[in-house]
């Protein structure tokens, strides 16, 4: 049994009002009664403060990067040993707008993994292509190097107590979302190559979808077999489409 799990990466949004307003919608939304399991990803500096008004609720709290070092002179990073302090159970490693925008490599990434795991932190790692390795038939290429370096450094055990996110680059904020289809075939791909090392791990590791994901496609992406839920960025701000995103993976 592979427990879904519905994720809102609310990314570099919204003041301090916003994110405490979003959360206390949310709250009033009963996402107790959701089948799964329900995350938000505020910005750092929001994370103590919303770590408060989630403590005790069914609503878990991640952050959306963390430091490969553990402490020392890093000018304005934040440590895994941070965010569990402050209230976190989860963390984002590897985004695509870290990799893309802040060159984050598949060894950093997998450095980070190590990291966030280290503080008892659940790490989930993003995975995902381009549109043009896409459309050049590498997508395949390109997931399986983002996985194996997480799992060449930290060992496949290490994705028992972690969860992976796909998420196409081309699909992400542009209102372009994979197909079901699409989706399935990577998210079975992603799969058999962790199967590849470990059947059982394979089995049950957790694979979200993220990129464009809307309360109107929502359930037919979730009703994919290896779909175990999704990472939403836009549609997580809006606290209504947000519940029925949750809801509609509670039905899968
Ligand atoms: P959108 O849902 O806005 O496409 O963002 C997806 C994402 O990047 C979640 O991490």
């Amino acid at each position: 049994m592979r427990r879904p799990i519905v994720a809102g990466n609310w990314k570099m949004h919204g003041t301090r009002a916003d994110n405490a307003r979003l959360i206390e919608e949310l709250l009033g939304g009963h996402p107790d009664r959701a089948a799964a399991e329900c995350l938000v990803f505020p910005p750092f500096v929001y994370l103590q403060e919303i770590g408060r008004l989630v403590r005790d609720t069914p609503i878990g709290l991640g952050a959306q990067s963390v430091c490969a070092e553990a402490q020392g002179a890093f000018t304005g990073e934040v440590s895994a040993g941070m965010l569990k302090d402050v209230g976190c159970s989860h963390v984002l490693v590897g985004h695509s707008e870290r990799r893309w925008i802040y060159h984050e490599d598949d060894q950093l990434v997998a450095r980070k993994f190590a990291a966030a795991q280290s503080k008892s932190l659940v790490p989930i790692l993003c995975v995902g292509e381009h549109l043009w390795d896409r459309e050049n038939g590498r997508t395949e290429e390109v997931v399986s190097r983002q996985l194996d370096a997480v799992i060449d450094l930290c060992g496949v055990a290490a994705l028992e107590s972690g969860i992976i996110a796909y998420e196409p680059m081309w699909a992400i904020g542009t209102g372009r979302t994979a197909t079901p289809e699409q989706a399935q075939a990577v998210h079975a791909f992603i799969r058999e190559r962790i199967g590849g090392r470990d059947a059982k791990i394979a089995k049950a590791t957790r694979v979200l979808y993220g990129g464009s994901v809307k309360a109107s496609n929502a359930a037919e992406l979730f009703a994919q077999p290896d779909v175990d839920g999704g990472l939403i960025g836009g549609a997580s701000l809006n606290a209504e489409e947000f519940l029925a995103i949750l809801a509609a993976c509670g039905s899968r």
